[in-house]
């Protein structure tokens, strides 16, 4: 199912074809490779709540591509006989008559689909920057409703690119850290399934291996929702790097033994500080590193900053249903009624990350102040949320 972009293999995680969000069902994973197609907003709000889509850039273009679809439906009710569909990532917009369609009317469907779409899950912040940057072109799209629509439906689809665009730049920043016959560990899923479909952590490691450097990583089963064991193992081994799964609790003897180099894990949000939240457990993989002396890197696009909030105490994080943890398979690994603890994430302070990795640079031992001035310097890509 995966594709080429110029030299690197994308996941088609994500997608706008003929109408419709298509994305790859990850709750199937790895059992069944299953492409599927959302056509309602709810479908498409379930869908990331659920985790069938899951990954903090994941989720900023499927919450895009939501509105759009949105849009996509509030067309097709107006239209006496319409198309097949309006939109398409690759085709672009069709025509439709603009009579019967009002901006008033498309402004209101989209603000009330943004309201659904950002009760879905409440730590990663891309899902704020890309409902956000969808709704300033909504607001900002004149008084011409069919050059509306096109400013919407081209905002998805830049979100989209932009993002792929930017995994690339970010794993050529963060291969120039590893060296050739490094082993590393890494926590959850920060790969094409979490991405526009190259990866951020895990793009780091591909870009290395690209470049033609032996790279063995070790991946954390992640647990409750095994995202480590299920989807990165998959990645790796669908390209061919050699992947090995530990529970959970073997990280701490593995990063004893002296066999990681490093650790590389992705981010939901970074606060203004450079304090991380990311999938529960990292904190442990970050305090481990500091022990042990092993470099702990963070590679994320900077629309995963937010620097509106000074500390990561301000970052909300998702508790998740009990049953996550109280059942494996079906079954009950608790007994009835036990009190069960189910946060989502973590938050990693400053001061343990060696490094962020993001598409403009490396920024070494994070700070106020370091991430300040990256901010104050124009450079290429869009501006942080808060920015
Ligand atoms: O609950 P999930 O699976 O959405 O959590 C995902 C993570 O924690 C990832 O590490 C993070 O979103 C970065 S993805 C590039």
């Amino acid at each position: 199912m995966e594709y080429r972009v110029e030299d690197h293999v994308v996941l088609p995680t994500v997608d706008y074809r003929a109408g419709r969000v298509t994305i790859i069902d990850q709750t199937l994973l790895p059992a069944e490779e299953s492409l599927i197609r959302l056509s309602t907003l709810a479908q498409v709000a379930e869908a990331i709540r659920t985790l069938r889509v899951r990954g903090a850039p994941a989720i900023g273009i499927t919450a895009a591509y939501g509105m759009l679809l949105e849009l996509e439906n509030l067309l097709a009710s107006l239209v006496v006989d319409p198309p097949g569909y309006f939109f398409d990532r690759n085709e672009g917009m069709g025509s439709f008559p603009g009579g019967g369609l009002e901006t008033a009317r498309i402004r209101k469907t989209l603000a009330e689909a943004r309201t659904v779409l950002a009760r879905t899950r409440p730590t990663a912040v891309n899902l704020f920057w890309a409902l956000d940057r969808m709704s300033r072109t909504v607001k900002g799209g004149g008084r011409d409703p069919v050059a509306l629509c096109g400013a919407i439906a081209s905002c998805a689809f830049a979100i989209h690119e932009e993002e792929l665009r930017i995994e690339f730049a970010l794993s050529g920043n963060g291969a120039d850290l590893l060296r050739d016959g490094m082993t590393v560990l890494t926590h959850c899923n920060a790969g094409g399934l979490a991405t526009a479909g190259y990866g951020t952590a895990l793009g780091v490691i591909y870009r290395a291996v690209e470049q033609g450097k032996r790279i063995a990583v070790y991946a954390d089963e992640t647990r409750p929702l095994l995202q480590g064991a299920r989807l990165t193992a998959w990645e790796l081994m669908k390209r061919g790097i050699d992947v090995t799964v530990l529970c959970d609790g073997a990280a701490a003897s593995l990063c004893a033994s002296g066999k990681i180099d490093a650790v590389i894990v992705g981010a939901d949000r970074i606060a203004g500080n450079g304090d991380t939240a990311n999938k529960i457990g990292t904190l442990t993989l970050a305090v481990l590193c500091g022990r042990f002396g092993i470099p702990f890197y963070v590679a994320a696009p900077w629309s995963t900053f937010d620097v509106s909030i000074g500390t990561g105490k301000e970052i909300p994080i998702e508790e998740r249903d009990a049953s996550e943890v109280g059942s494996f398979s079906g079954s009950p690994t608790v007994p009835e009624g036990a009190v069960i603890y189910n946060p989502a994430f973590d938050v990693t302070p400053a001061s343990l990350i060696t490094a962020i990795i993001t598409e403009r640079g490396v920024i070494t031992r994070p700070s106020a102040a370091k991430i300040a001035a990256e901010l104050s310097n124009p450079g290429d890509g869009p501006p942080p949320q808060g920015g």
